[in-house]
């Protein structure tokens, strides 16, 4: 197993490319399923979580394989109706297939994800869902039974209490593309990624209306055709890059973002002090972070608002930030788990309720923190290229499930960060 080992080492300058979407290819992996033809993905970032999901393709019976870097092939000619808990188990975004399962053979048979550190994450809007459209659902065995014979198209409501799902509305539009009829679906998740998807599905011959909007029209028809879809940019990476800019006092453009996904969050870092420059028709954004920084107020929200798979990584910039910062978390209201390793380092944050209440202080100390999930980790690692001395970062393979190479892309940038087995660090530190 590795380990990160970060050392606090001044502002970071450069420029560095951020990567295809993880948050959408994991749903346009799905989708190949619903085509016997083969479908070209291009953009897909290097990542332990699309393995994942091409082990699931795989397992349904479809051919999965990469002809170049960042391109994959799938076809699923022949395939099952069974996902089972083996491989569920290992990502929640394997729920994904239920949708491309039900369309495509009107039957599926899903092991239910269990919950996750960041939240109990259910799925009774997907199964809602479903059920509006005529599917028969049952649940026996830790596995989801949907019987789709009668499949049909009609309204669905896909709001919950923390707002629209995002990959529930991904595992609607995929039933519904090869669905008889017409599905309309209120309050459908609006983020980039469930656009990504939709613009696909149009390209495999999907009738989409309202694509990027929380309305979205679907007219069924018979069959879908492969095509070639280049995932777009991922805007977490992209902000988690930035921030490692702002938060050293560094100078740093991310290449290959669309600025248009990220409005909520420059308007953030604006807020606090840090100099942006966006240029969408380049596809880049660049932050300055030399001037002394603001504290903010955060409330994360569905798209177009904050988004939270940016928060873990705004409590690390603020933790650093003269004066008391408050960060709402609306979407999972325990998302907090990086914090006591903040405060490991020396960051005075308090949690009450879904906020952390957050008094900047003038400096972090590198320390031994433990990663407990994908974004948490990005915000350990951040903490200590801020922190003066070392910080031993472990368990990465939550961060390596979603950012690609990305203590390389901050070598790029100047930052000491290594990537060691963890018989490199000193034995009181390891975690047993
Ligand atoms: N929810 C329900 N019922 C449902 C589905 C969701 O109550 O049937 C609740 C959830 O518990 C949560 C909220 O609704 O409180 C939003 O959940 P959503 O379904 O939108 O999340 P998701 O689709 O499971 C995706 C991303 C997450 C990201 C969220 C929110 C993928 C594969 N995952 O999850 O990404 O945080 O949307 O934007 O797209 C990450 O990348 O680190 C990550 C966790």
């Amino acid at each position: 197993m590795d380990v990160l080992r970060v050392e606090g080492n001044g502002p970071l300058h450069g420029t560095v490319q951020a990567g295809g979407a993880k948050n959408a290819a994991l749903p346009i992996f799905a989708a190949c399923l619903l085509t016997a033809e083969e479908v070209t993905i291009e953009n897909v970032p290097e990542l332990s979580d699309l393995r994942f999901m091409g082990e699931i393709l795989r397992a349904l019976g479809a051919t999965v394989r990469k002809s170049a870097p960042g391109v994959w092939k799938i076809q699923a000619g022949q395939i099952g109706h069974v996902a089972p808990y083996e491989l569920v188990r290992k990502m929640r975004a394997s729920i994904c297939v239920l949708g491309p399962l039900v369309a495509r053979q009107r039957k599926a048979r899903v092991s239910m994800p269990g919950g996750c550190v960041i939240g109990t994450r259910p799925i009774d809007l997907h199964l809602k869902g479903l059920a509006r459209l005529g599917c028969k659902i049952g649940i026996h065995s830790g596995y989801v039974e949907v019987d789709a014979a009668d499949i049909h198209g009609d309204y669905v409501f896909l709001g919950g209490r923390q707002g629209p799902t995002v990959t529930g509305t991904a595992n609607i539009v995929m039933a519904a593309v090869l669905t008889p009829g017409i599905t309309r679906i209120e309050s459908a998740a609006c983020e980039p990624e469930v656009a990504d998807l939709c613009d696909m599905l149009v390209k495999m011959g999907a009738q989409i209306e309202g694509i990027g909007s929380h309305y979205l029209k679907i007219t069924g028809v018979e069959a879908l055709h492969g095509c070639t879809h280049r995932i777009l940019p991922d805007r977490v990476e992209a902000g988690t890059l930035l921030i490692a800019g702002a938060m050293t006092g560094g100078d740093v453009t991310v290449e290959n973002v669309v600025p248009g996904h990220m409005r909520a969050f420059i308007d953030k870092l604006e807020e606090c002090g840090v100099e942006c420059h966006c240029n969408p028709a380049a596809q880049t954004i660049r932050v300055n972070g030399a001037a002394p920084r603001k504290p903010v107020d955060i409330v994360t929200l569905p798209h177009p608002g904050f988004p939270t798979d940016l928060q873990a990584q705004m409590c690390a910039m603020m933790a650093l930030t003269p004066g008391l910062s408050i960060v709402t978390e609306r979407i999972y209201p325990n998302r907090f788990m990086h914090v006591p390793e903040l405060a490991r380092m020396g960051a005075d944050i308090a949690i009450e309720g879904p906020s952390a209440i957050i008094h900047g202080v003038s400096s972090l100390s590198g320390a031994p923190v433990m990663a407990s999930d994908l974004r948490a980790s990005a915000a350990l690692v951040l903490a200590g290229l801020a922190a003066s001395g070392e910080t031993w970062v472990q368990r990465i393979y939550h961060l390596d499930r979603g950012y690609e190479r990305l203590d390389a892309k901050l070598r790029s940038l100047g930052a000491t960060i290594e990537r060691l087995p963890v018989e490199a660090m000193p034995v009181s530190y390891i975690d047993d």
